[in-house]
């Protein structure tokens, strides 16, 4: 019986694909049912651009014996990036997750305060206020592009709200005019969990230059690659100052190191933490900044590819960009019948293509679950998101082939479904 049911279903396979135009690669078995592979090494989900200019850039800051916190590569990093972003000051971190801390652990909201997140991002977007003994809002997401739904922040503000923190989900701007619209309203601090969106516009204005503070991360799988990383960047002179000090251990080491002769030693002035970059990443993140915007045109390049292949195929979702915004695609996802999810992901690992997912909402994460206040249900759209998104690879160093195989394994694969 099993059998012939297994050959039955092969037949079947193989006359749908006859007659389904539009998936491309057809007649060919699939790997994950013992076909041959689009390719037999696996392509990675992510991997860094870098070239001999990085490298040199990395030596030089070695050799030079200055290898420790905020050193001149720091500072001339943070110089471009304000001119990059066209913002008042930019800080290099340690990362984003510690950049978001510092957004408030310069604010001294009082314990308790409310800060509105979305259900739909990384860990690290909330624990910034809880490091900071706020209490975290989630609210549910755009169920085509997973940012925070504007929609819905209304209904959360209460007399305790402090703040935002909007989320660039892969790279696509969260709808900035209307937050902080609602931000001016209700006289709330707006931080801009920019950690993915390095390069990427909204309505003319790169993301940086949009909140009250903006945070980047130039982690190992982000557009602008410094291993671990991040930046903190704002307009108001009252901010900066404090992150000056509280992003060097509450120390006034800032100014010493600025002008050594003026006081010949620095001060314990405030709380802080160990959050300034070595000055060997300094390096890297100027040599990586220098080219932005040619790693951030390659992935628009391969992406507009993979919208044109993928667009034809029956009952898939493509990533929806926020009007008036130019993204930088930090990584590509399609939205697949929320059933075949996991499948479509061993199959596209069979045909030599790794695919996965990408966040788990954080009310399914038992931490969150404990800590917020929430119904079981009142995340509709995030559940949906997380359920249908299978990501793909998107990254610069990706040449021409393994484009064109990544477009075969995708057509083949959903082309069969
Ligand atoms: C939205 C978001 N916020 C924060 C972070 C944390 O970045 P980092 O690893 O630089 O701390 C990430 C990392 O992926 C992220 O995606």
């Amino acid at each position: 019986m099993e059998k012939i049911g297994g050959i039955r279903n092969k037949l079947f396979y193989y006359e749908r694909n006859i007659v389904n135009k539009k998936g491309g690669s057809m007649c060919s078995e699939l790997a994950i049912n013992g076909g041959t592979p689009v390719r037999e090494k696996l392509i990675p989900i992510n991997a860094p651009y870098f070239d001999q200019d990085d490298y040199k850039a990395v030596e030089m800051a070695m050799r030079s014996t200055f290898v420790s916190g905020d050193g001149p590569e720091c500072r001339k990093f943070e110089e471009k990036l304000k001119k990059y972003l066209n913002v008042k000051y930019a800080f290099f971190t340690t990362s984003a997750t510690a950049a978001l801390d510092l957004a408030f652990m310069v604010k001294d909201f009082p314990e308790g305060s409310e800060v509105i997140v979305p259900d739909f991002t990384f860990t690290s977007t909330a624990l910034a206020p809880i490091l900071n003994q706020l209490k975290v809002v989630l609210v549910d997401v755009d169920p085509l592009n997973g940012n925070i739904d504007v929609g819905k922040i209304e209904a959360k503000i209460t007399q305790k709200t402090a703040a935002i923190v909007p989320v660039d989900y892969a790279g696509n701007p969260a709808d900035m005019d209307k937050i902080n619209h609602l931000a001016k309203k209700y006289n709330l601090y707006v931080v801009h969990d920019a950690a993915q969106s390095i390069g990427s516009e909204y309505k003319g204005k790169k993301t940086g230059a949009l909140a009250d503070v903006s945070c980047f991360s130039f982690h190992g799988t982000k557009n602008l690659v410094v291993g671990e990383g991040g930046a903190i960047v704002t307009n108001h002179d009252d901010l900066a100052e404090k992150i000056i000090i509280a992003r060097e251990k509450g120390t006034d080491k800032y100014s010493y190191i600025s002008n050594p002769k003026k006081k010949g030693y620095y001060e314990y002035v405030s709380k802080g933490n160990s959050y300034v970059q070595s000055n060997i990443l300094g390096a890297l993140a100027v040599s990586q900044l220098k080219k932005i915007d040619f790693m951030n045109r390659r992935r628009e390049d391969i992406a507009k590819r993979y919208m044109r292949e993928f667009s034809e195929l029956d009952g898939i979702g493509l990533p929806k960009v926020t009007e008036g915004s130019k993204t930088n695609w930090h990584l590509f996802y399609l939205l697949v019948p929320q059933n075949k999810k996991e499948w479509i992901i061993d199959a596209l690992k069979a045909e030599g293509i790794m695919a996965n997912i990408h966040y788990n909402p954080l009310h399914l994460n038992t931490y969150y679950m404990d800590l917020c206040d929430f119904e079981e249900d009142e995340f509709p759209n995030a559940m949906k998101f997380y359920d249908s998104l299978v990501r793909i690879p998107l990254y610069p160093s990706l040449m021409e082939k393994d484009v064109n195989d990544i477009v075969r394994g995708v057509r083949k694969v959903l082309g069969s479904l």
